[in-house]
This record gives C-alpha cells, sequence and structure tokens, in this order.
C-alpha cells in the first residue's frame, strides 16, 4: 500500500510517499524557520499561508521523485493534530481533496504518534513493547508503548517541554530561533561543568517532569554572573537537561520491565542526548533506538507511515475536516498486528 503523508501542525511543511511493502520511496520538508525568525517565534497566520503556497508544488514533486502517477497512491494520511489549528487545516483540505478526487481513503494522524513510530523508518525497527521519550517543542512525554495505537502515558511535563526550555533559554543568550540547535551547538564550545543547575523532580518519585525551574536557574545565572561564558551556561543547560530527562527514562524502564528505549521528537536530535542515552541505557543492557536526524523534527514520512498502519488495520476516516488542536495520545484506537 502506497501512502502520501502530509504534515503541516507548525511551522514545517513536510509530504512523503510510503509503501508499506518498499518503505520511504521519497519525502520533501520545507522549512518555515526564516519566515518566522523576524518575530522571534511562530506566527499562526504566516504558517498557514505558507503551507497553502508549498503543499502542492512538493506533493507534485515527490510523486516524480519517486516516479508514480497519482492512480499509484492507495491512501492519503494527514496530521489532525494536535498543532495550530489554521497550520493543520490546510494539510487536512489539501488531503481530503485530493484523496476524494482520487477516489481513495483518507486519514487523520495524530503528530505525537508520528514522532514515535519515526524510528520504524529504519533499518533497525524497535521491539514492542518499548518506552519511548517523545521530546518536542510542544511536548515532553514518556509513553509506553505496547503496538500501534497502545500507549500508556507514564509522565509528562508539568509545565514547559523541554523543546521549550532550551528555546527560551536560548532566547535569552541571543541566539536565533528556534533556539535549540543553536544552544547544542555553542554548548560544544563550553564547559558542562561551569555552573551547578537543578536537575528538577529526581528526588521525587513518579515520572513526571518540570523544566520551567531549570530555564529561569539559567536565565538567572547569566544575568547575576557577569563573568559567565555563554558557551559554558549553554553546556551546562543542555546537560543538566539531558541529565533530567535520562534519569526519568531509566526509571520508566525499571518500572515498565522494559530494556527498548525510543527517543523521539525535535529535541531527540540533540547529539549529547544521543551520545548520553547509548551509554547510559547500553550499561544496563537496554538498546536505544531514535529516528535519523531529519526524522526526529517534523516530517511527512512519519505521517505517511503512521497512516500507512492504521489504513492497513483497516481504518478510514469520514469526509468531514476534523482537526484536533488538542488531543490526547491515550485516546487513540489500537491497530490490530498485520503481517510478519
Ligand atoms: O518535533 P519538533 O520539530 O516540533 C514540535 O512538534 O514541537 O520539535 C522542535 C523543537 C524545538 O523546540 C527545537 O528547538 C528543538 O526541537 N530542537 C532541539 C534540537 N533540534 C531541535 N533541541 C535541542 N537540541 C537540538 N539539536
Ligand atoms: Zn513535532
Amino acid at each position: 500500500m502506497v501512502v502520501l503523508g502530509i504534515e503541516s501542525s507548525c511551522d514545517e511543511t513536510g509530504v512523503a510517499l510510503y509503501d508499506s511493502d518498499r518503505g520511504l520511496l521519497a519525502h520533501e520538508i520545507h522549512s518555515q524557520i526564516d519566515l518566522h525568525a523576524l518575530y522571534g517565534g511562530v506566527v499562526p497566520e504566516l504558517a498557514s499561508r505558507d503551507h497553502i503556497r508549498r503543499l502542492v508544488p512538493l506533493t507534485k514533486q515527490i510523486v516524480r521523485k519517486a516516479g508514480l502517477t497519482q492512480q499509484q497512491i492507495d491512501g492519503v494520511a494527514f496530521t489532525s493534530g494536535p498543532g495550530l489549528a489554521g497550520a493543520l487545516l490546510t494539510g487536512a483540505l489539501m488531503a481530503r481533496s485530493l484523496a476524494f478526487s482520487m477516489g481513495c481513503p483518507a486519514i487523520g494522524v495524530h503528530h505525537m504518534e508520528g514522532h514515535l513510530l519515526a524510528p520504524m523508518l529504519e533499518e533497525q525497527v524497535p521491539p514492542f513493547p518499548f518506552v519511548c521519550l517523545l521530546v518536542s517543542g510542544g511536548h515532553t512525554l514518556l509513553v509506553r508503548v505496547d503496538g500501534v495505537g497502545q500507549y500508556r502515558v507514564l509522565g509528562e511535563s508539568v509545565d514547559d517541554a523541554a523543546g521549550e526550555a532550551f528555546d527560551k533559554t536560548a532566547k535569552v543568550l541571543g541566539l536565533p530561533y528556534p533556539g535549540g540547535p543553536h544552544l547544542a551547538k555553542l554548548a560544544l564550545e563550553g564547559d558542562s561543568q561551569a555552573v551547578t543547575l537543578p536537575r528538577p523532580m529526581l528526588n521525587r518519585p513518579g515520572l513526571d517532569f518540570s523544566f520551567s525551574g531549570l530555564k529561569t536557574a539559567a536565565i538567572t545565572e547569566l544575568r547575576n554572573n557577569t563573568s559567565l561564558k555563554k558557551a559554558d551556561l549553554a553546556a551546562s543547560f543542555e546537560c543538566a537537561v539531558v541529565d533530567t530527562l535520562l534519569a526519568k527514562c531509566q526509571r520508566a524502564l525499571k518500572q515498565e520491565n522494559v530494556k527498548t528505549l525510543v527517543i523521539s521528537g525535535g529535541v531527540g536530535a540533540n547529539q549529547r542526548l544521543r551520545e548520553q542515552a547509548k551509554a547510559t541505557i547500553g550499561k544496563t543492557g537496554g538498546q536505544v533506538f531514535y529516528p535519523r536526524l531529519e526524522f526526529c523534527t517534523d516530517n511527512g514520512a512519519m505521517i505517511a507511515l503512521a497512516g500507512a498502519l492504521r489504513l492497513q488495520g483497516g481504518e478510514k476516516d469520514d469526509l468531514p475536516l476534523d482537526i484536533k488542536p488538542r488531543w490526547s495520545l491515550e485516546s487513540l484506537s489500537a491497530v490490530p498486528k498485520t503481517g510478519p
């Protein structure tokens, strides 16, 4: 089954063609970073307008690249939430119209399910059950995954998401939007032991996170300590976030008696997190899986994959444009196992 995937929940237009037999056939991502950089954050109306401009040419481009005709597409998957309402509507409208004109089914996909399943686009697929650390700009979640659609949220951030804390701290450091990757680059030149920052919620039981206090502690340190090098603060901040995330991951694996950890979402592109996760989890006999770097951040491939799994499981949506700017991951239905 060949599925066209469309991602338009925030500031990236992503399209992809995924074949359930042959894997990923083609994909394209257009980032709107330059468009929003001037404003220091995403401007929703500009995001929607740009998605409208990009969706049709990008889709034509990947169909050509994959050497397919429209008739060879068996289904269209799109991100129907969570995300910015206007931006979601552009992808939903495009997907529904295309599917209607091609006479094939369309299906709305949960954006975080896309992130969660993204490592399945790689050669080495994580085995079920696994614990997934979903770390993006809007979410920080620890999820137990027993199969496609079988999700139990074990913990989440009670305030800022990890990516949000990266972005806000980076802003105070004078780095451009989105700050996460810029802060990580600056951190490479710094000493992660230069400043002692808190590892929030580690002395309490449970699997929730809190990054707002850590962000404030880093910003306060920068304001009070005028001789502090920005690179040292960046490295110390990054190290505190990574230590905190991984301590909770280890706790979750132990609690759930699971050996496999999946890390996904934009912050999953962070090198310190990837390397430290491999070392720490490896030490306890566990294994870590991540998507390749370009599929950590928003992309159409993860939506095409999640859509293909659901369409293969027999699901399909009716025609209404049902976008869900807020949507619980645990409300998704389980997909019966297909294939080997
Ligand atoms: O998953 P994503 O592309 O969009 C959302 O669904 O939110 O995640 C974007 C987030 C931003 O906060 C960005 O700063 C962060 O991921 N990010 C990083 C890195 N690359 C992206 N944070 C830390 N280190 C990175 N290398
Ligand atoms: Zn995302």
